[in-house]
Protein backbone atom coordinates (compact mmCIF):
# COMPACT_ATOMS: atom_id res chain seq x y z
CA UNK A 1 0.00 0.00 0.00
CA UNK A 2 1.14 3.45 -0.70
CA UNK A 3 1.44 6.19 1.56
CA UNK A 4 -1.68 7.54 -0.56
CA UNK A 5 -3.68 4.70 -0.04
CA UNK A 6 -5.76 3.88 3.06
CA UNK A 7 -8.21 1.19 3.87
CA UNK A 8 -11.40 2.68 4.48
CA UNK A 9 -11.49 2.52 8.21
CA UNK A 10 -7.86 4.50 8.72
CA UNK A 11 -9.16 7.12 5.93
CA UNK A 12 -8.73 10.70 7.30
CA UNK A 13 -11.94 11.62 8.52
CA UNK A 14 -12.44 14.62 5.84
CA UNK A 15 -11.65 12.44 3.01
CA UNK A 16 -14.27 9.66 4.37
CA UNK A 17 -17.15 12.71 4.21
CA UNK A 18 -15.80 13.81 1.13
CA UNK A 19 -16.47 10.25 -0.40
CA UNK A 20 -19.56 9.88 1.21
CA UNK A 21 -20.53 13.10 0.11
CA UNK A 22 -19.75 11.72 -3.74
CA UNK A 23 -21.57 9.16 -3.29
CA UNK A 24 -24.84 10.83 -1.87
CA UNK A 25 -24.95 13.02 -4.89
CA UNK A 26 -24.45 9.82 -7.17
CA UNK A 27 -27.30 8.42 -5.80
CA UNK A 28 -29.37 11.58 -6.06
CA UNK A 29 -28.39 12.32 -9.34
CA UNK A 30 -29.47 8.50 -10.66
CA UNK A 31 -32.86 8.78 -8.89
CA UNK A 32 -33.29 12.27 -10.82
CA UNK A 33 -32.33 10.52 -14.00
CA UNK A 34 -35.17 8.12 -13.50
CA UNK A 35 -37.76 10.45 -12.32
CA UNK A 36 -36.76 12.34 -15.77
CA UNK A 37 -37.12 9.60 -17.54
CA UNK A 38 -40.55 8.73 -16.19
CA UNK A 39 -41.27 11.66 -17.07
CA UNK A 40 -40.22 12.05 -20.58
CA UNK A 41 -42.23 8.79 -21.04
CA UNK A 42 -45.33 10.24 -19.75
CA UNK A 43 -44.97 13.24 -21.48
CA UNK A 44 -44.64 11.55 -24.97
CA UNK A 45 -47.47 9.38 -24.22
CA UNK A 46 -49.99 11.98 -23.26
CA UNK A 47 -48.50 13.60 -27.08
CA UNK A 48 -49.91 10.43 -28.60
CA UNK A 49 -52.81 10.45 -27.09
CA UNK A 50 -53.52 13.99 -27.98
CA UNK A 51 -52.35 13.58 -31.50
CA UNK A 52 -54.82 10.64 -32.01
CA UNK A 53 -57.75 12.50 -30.61
CA UNK A 54 -56.65 15.56 -32.69
CA UNK A 55 -56.72 13.16 -35.78
CA UNK A 56 -60.11 11.50 -34.64
CA UNK A 57 -61.58 14.89 -33.99
CA UNK A 58 -60.74 16.13 -37.19
CA UNK A 59 -61.39 12.59 -39.00
CA UNK A 60 -65.08 13.44 -37.56
CA UNK A 61 -65.11 17.08 -38.70
CA UNK A 62 -64.36 15.92 -42.28
CA UNK A 63 -67.58 13.59 -42.32
CA UNK A 64 -69.78 16.01 -40.78
CA UNK A 65 -68.63 18.63 -43.38
CA UNK A 66 -69.45 15.63 -45.97
CA UNK A 67 -72.86 15.51 -44.10
CA UNK A 68 -73.61 18.66 -43.49
CA UNK A 69 -75.41 20.99 -46.40
CA UNK A 70 -74.92 24.61 -44.84
CA UNK A 71 -72.95 26.79 -46.72
CA UNK A 72 -71.13 28.92 -44.38
CA UNK A 73 -68.85 28.70 -41.80
CA UNK A 74 -69.74 26.68 -38.39
CA UNK A 75 -68.43 28.45 -35.03
CA UNK A 76 -64.58 27.29 -34.41
CA UNK A 77 -65.22 23.89 -32.79
CA UNK A 78 -62.58 24.16 -29.62
CA UNK A 79 -63.22 24.64 -26.03
CA UNK A 80 -67.04 25.44 -25.38
CA UNK A 81 -69.00 24.29 -27.89
CA UNK A 82 -69.39 20.38 -28.66
CA UNK A 83 -66.57 18.56 -30.39
CA UNK A 84 -66.70 17.46 -33.98
CA UNK A 85 -66.77 13.78 -32.85
CA UNK A 86 -70.33 14.42 -31.42
CA UNK A 87 -71.86 16.96 -33.73
CA UNK A 88 -71.05 13.97 -36.82
CA UNK A 89 -72.71 11.61 -34.14
CA UNK A 90 -75.65 13.84 -33.36
CA UNK A 91 -76.24 14.67 -37.20
CA UNK A 92 -76.04 10.85 -37.67
CA UNK A 93 -78.41 9.81 -35.17
CA UNK A 94 -81.22 12.99 -35.96
CA UNK A 95 -80.88 12.02 -39.86
CA UNK A 96 -81.68 8.47 -39.15
CA UNK A 97 -83.94 8.50 -35.87
CA UNK A 98 -85.62 11.24 -36.90
CA UNK A 99 -86.96 12.58 -33.42
CA UNK A 100 -90.32 14.63 -33.60
CA UNK A 101 -89.36 16.87 -31.28
CA UNK A 102 -85.81 18.10 -29.79
CA UNK A 103 -84.90 20.18 -27.03
CA UNK A 104 -81.48 21.41 -26.21
CA UNK A 105 -80.16 23.81 -23.40
CA UNK A 106 -76.85 25.81 -24.49
CA UNK A 107 -77.19 27.28 -28.23
CA UNK A 108 -74.33 27.31 -30.97
CA UNK A 109 -73.04 24.88 -33.13
CA UNK A 110 -75.21 22.48 -31.85
CA UNK A 111 -78.27 24.21 -33.39
CA UNK A 112 -77.33 24.67 -36.34
CA UNK A 113 -76.09 20.91 -36.95
CA UNK A 114 -79.37 19.86 -35.56
CA UNK A 115 -81.25 22.28 -37.45
CA UNK A 116 -79.58 21.16 -40.99
CA UNK A 117 -80.22 17.31 -40.17
CA UNK A 118 -84.05 18.18 -39.80
CA UNK A 119 -83.88 20.37 -43.16
CA UNK A 120 -82.24 17.22 -44.74
CA UNK A 121 -84.97 14.97 -43.67
CA UNK A 122 -87.70 17.68 -43.78
CA UNK A 123 -89.56 16.70 -40.44
CA UNK A 124 -89.21 17.61 -37.09
CA UNK A 125 -88.61 20.82 -34.43
CA UNK A 126 -85.74 21.51 -32.54
CA UNK A 127 -87.06 24.04 -29.16
CA UNK A 128 -83.38 25.94 -28.57
CA UNK A 129 -82.87 27.18 -24.71
CA UNK A 130 -80.05 30.33 -24.36
CA UNK A 131 -79.76 32.07 -21.57
CA UNK A 132 -77.34 34.99 -23.63
CA UNK A 133 -78.70 37.42 -25.61
CA UNK A 134 -75.53 37.72 -27.38
CA UNK A 135 -74.98 34.27 -28.28
CA UNK A 136 -78.65 33.84 -29.25
CA UNK A 137 -78.52 36.44 -31.18
CA UNK A 138 -75.44 34.86 -33.22
CA UNK A 139 -76.98 31.51 -33.07
CA UNK A 140 -79.96 33.36 -35.20
CA UNK A 141 -78.19 34.97 -37.39
CA UNK A 142 -76.05 32.04 -38.36
CA UNK A 143 -79.52 29.96 -38.94
CA UNK A 144 -80.74 32.94 -40.63
CA UNK A 145 -78.01 32.95 -43.40
CA UNK A 146 -78.30 28.92 -43.79
CA UNK A 147 -82.37 29.35 -44.24
CA UNK A 148 -82.62 27.12 -41.03
CA UNK A 149 -84.24 29.66 -38.84
CA UNK A 150 -87.97 27.25 -39.49
CA UNK A 151 -86.42 24.65 -37.77
CA UNK A 152 -85.62 26.14 -34.99
CA UNK A 153 -87.60 27.74 -31.99
CA UNK A 154 -85.07 29.68 -30.06
CA UNK A 155 -85.88 30.61 -26.75
CA UNK A 156 -83.67 32.93 -24.63
CA UNK A 157 -83.96 33.77 -20.89
CA UNK A 158 -81.68 34.86 -18.01
CA UNK A 159 -80.78 31.93 -15.43
CA UNK A 160 -83.04 32.49 -12.53
CA UNK A 161 -82.93 31.18 -9.12
CA UNK A 162 -83.82 27.32 -9.35
CA UNK A 163 -86.70 26.49 -6.80
CA UNK A 164 -86.48 22.69 -6.76
CA UNK A 165 -84.38 20.52 -5.29
CA UNK A 166 -81.04 20.32 -6.72
CA UNK A 167 -77.55 18.32 -5.99
CA UNK A 168 -75.57 21.43 -5.00
CA UNK A 169 -77.88 21.09 -1.47
CA UNK A 170 -77.49 17.27 -1.46
CA UNK A 171 -73.66 17.06 -1.73
CA UNK A 172 -71.12 18.49 0.65
CA UNK A 173 -69.00 20.01 -2.18
CA UNK A 174 -72.07 21.80 -3.46
CA UNK A 175 -72.77 22.77 -0.01
CA UNK A 176 -69.29 24.76 0.00
CA UNK A 177 -69.32 26.27 -3.39
CA UNK A 178 -70.98 29.47 -4.47
CA UNK A 179 -72.53 30.88 -7.91
CA UNK A 180 -71.40 33.88 -8.45
CA UNK A 181 -71.72 36.14 -5.11
CA UNK A 182 -75.01 33.83 -4.12
CA UNK A 183 -74.98 30.37 -3.17
CA UNK A 184 -78.34 29.37 -4.83
CA UNK A 185 -78.34 27.58 -7.90
CA UNK A 186 -79.12 29.19 -11.07
CA UNK A 187 -81.28 27.51 -14.65
CA UNK A 188 -83.14 28.75 -17.35
CA UNK A 189 -86.10 30.04 -16.65
CA UNK A 190 -88.90 27.30 -15.78
CA UNK A 191 -92.03 28.73 -17.26
CA UNK A 192 -90.20 28.90 -20.99
CA UNK A 193 -90.78 24.99 -20.74
CA UNK A 194 -94.17 25.50 -20.39
CA UNK A 195 -96.12 24.08 -23.29
CA UNK A 196 -93.50 21.31 -24.38
CA UNK A 197 -94.86 17.91 -24.31
CA UNK A 198 -93.72 14.41 -25.57
CA UNK A 199 -89.98 15.16 -26.07
CA UNK A 200 -88.02 12.56 -28.34
CA UNK A 201 -84.47 13.75 -27.75
CA UNK A 202 -82.60 16.31 -25.27
CA UNK A 203 -79.20 17.15 -25.65
CA UNK A 204 -78.20 18.78 -22.55
CA UNK A 205 -74.86 21.44 -23.08
CA UNK A 206 -75.97 24.00 -21.20
CA UNK A 207 -76.19 26.31 -18.94
CA UNK A 208 -71.88 26.30 -18.90
CA UNK A 209 -70.22 25.11 -16.03
CA UNK A 210 -69.35 28.40 -14.46
CA UNK A 211 -72.72 29.63 -13.80
CA UNK A 212 -73.05 27.64 -10.83
CA UNK A 213 -72.59 23.99 -9.09
CA UNK A 214 -74.00 21.27 -11.41
CA UNK A 215 -75.04 23.64 -13.44
CA UNK A 216 -76.81 21.30 -15.49
CA UNK A 217 -78.18 19.14 -12.90
CA UNK A 218 -82.11 20.89 -13.36
CA UNK A 219 -82.83 19.55 -17.12
CA UNK A 220 -84.47 16.25 -16.06
CA UNK A 221 -86.58 17.22 -13.05
CA UNK A 222 -87.23 20.45 -15.27
CA UNK A 223 -88.57 18.35 -17.80
CA UNK A 224 -90.54 15.57 -15.73
CA UNK A 225 -93.58 14.42 -17.42
CA UNK A 226 -92.37 15.81 -20.76
CA UNK A 227 -90.42 13.04 -22.57
CA UNK A 228 -92.00 10.78 -24.48
CA UNK A 229 -91.58 7.32 -24.07
CA UNK A 230 -88.32 6.12 -25.63
CA UNK A 231 -86.90 9.71 -24.96
CA UNK A 232 -82.87 9.23 -25.26
CA UNK A 233 -80.94 12.45 -23.27
CA UNK A 234 -77.70 13.35 -24.04
CA UNK A 235 -75.43 15.00 -21.60
CA UNK A 236 -71.91 16.42 -22.73
CA UNK A 237 -68.87 16.57 -20.79
CA UNK A 238 -69.26 13.34 -19.22
CA UNK A 239 -66.49 13.01 -18.54
CA UNK A 240 -65.95 16.07 -16.22
CA UNK A 241 -66.52 14.89 -11.91
CA UNK A 242 -69.71 17.38 -11.43
CA UNK A 243 -71.57 15.77 -14.96
CA UNK A 244 -70.82 12.17 -13.34
CA UNK A 245 -72.33 13.15 -10.23
CA UNK A 246 -75.77 14.13 -12.12
CA UNK A 247 -75.94 11.41 -14.45
CA UNK A 248 -75.94 9.29 -11.15
CA UNK A 249 -78.93 11.66 -9.43
CA UNK A 250 -80.71 11.36 -12.12
CA UNK A 251 -80.55 7.69 -12.33
CA UNK A 252 -80.82 7.35 -8.68
CA UNK A 253 -84.27 9.20 -9.20
CA UNK A 254 -85.68 7.50 -12.30
CA UNK A 255 -84.57 3.67 -13.35
CA UNK A 256 -82.43 4.43 -16.00
CA UNK A 257 -79.68 3.16 -18.33
CA UNK A 258 -76.36 5.02 -19.43
CA UNK A 259 -74.35 4.49 -21.84
CA UNK A 260 -70.58 6.12 -21.48
CA UNK A 261 -69.65 7.30 -24.96
CA UNK A 262 -65.59 7.42 -25.47
CA UNK A 263 -65.83 10.66 -26.85
CA UNK A 264 -63.34 13.12 -26.48
CA UNK A 265 -65.42 15.89 -23.48
CA UNK A 266 -67.18 12.31 -22.73
CA UNK A 267 -70.92 11.63 -23.85
CA UNK A 268 -73.35 10.58 -21.50
CA UNK A 269 -76.60 8.68 -23.21
CA UNK A 270 -79.28 8.32 -20.96
CA UNK A 271 -82.60 6.70 -22.05
CA UNK A 272 -85.30 5.98 -18.81
CA UNK A 273 -87.35 2.47 -18.34
CA UNK A 274 -89.90 4.68 -18.38
CA UNK A 275 -90.58 8.01 -18.88
CA UNK A 276 -89.77 10.40 -15.86
C1 LIG B 1 -71.15 24.49 -23.84
S1 LIG B 1 -71.64 25.85 -24.82
C2 LIG B 1 -72.93 25.15 -25.74
C3 LIG B 1 -72.78 25.28 -27.10
C4 LIG B 1 -73.64 24.51 -28.07
N1 LIG B 1 -74.35 23.36 -27.57
C5 LIG B 1 -72.66 24.10 -29.15
O1 LIG B 1 -72.45 22.91 -29.38
O2 LIG B 1 -72.10 25.00 -29.72
C6 LIG B 1 -72.57 26.73 -23.67
C7 LIG B 1 -72.79 28.16 -23.95
O3 LIG B 1 -71.71 28.73 -24.65
C8 LIG B 1 -72.16 29.98 -25.16
N2 LIG B 1 -71.71 30.20 -26.53
C9 LIG B 1 -72.40 30.04 -27.67
N3 LIG B 1 -71.64 30.43 -28.71
C10 LIG B 1 -70.44 30.81 -28.19
C11 LIG B 1 -69.23 31.34 -28.75
N4 LIG B 1 -69.12 31.53 -30.06
N5 LIG B 1 -68.20 31.59 -27.91
C12 LIG B 1 -68.32 31.39 -26.60
N6 LIG B 1 -69.45 30.93 -26.01
C13 LIG B 1 -70.49 30.65 -26.79
C14 LIG B 1 -73.68 29.97 -25.13
O4 LIG B 1 -74.11 30.85 -24.11
C15 LIG B 1 -73.98 28.52 -24.78
O5 LIG B 1 -75.14 28.38 -24.06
Amino acid sequence: MSDNEHPVDSMPLDEKASDDRSAGVMSALQALESRIDKLESNLLARQRESNLQLYRQFEAFHWLTQRLSIKGRLPPLRGWPLSPDILLELHETVSANRPGLIVEFGSGSSTLVIADALAQIGQGRLVSFEHSPHYAEETRRSLEREGLLEWVDLRVGELAPWQGAHLAFETEEGAKSTIGDESVPHWYPVPLLEDLDAIDFVLVDGPPAGTCRFARYPALPALAGKLASGCSVWLDDAGRWEEKKIIEAWAEHQAATVEQRPMEKGLAIVAFDDAP
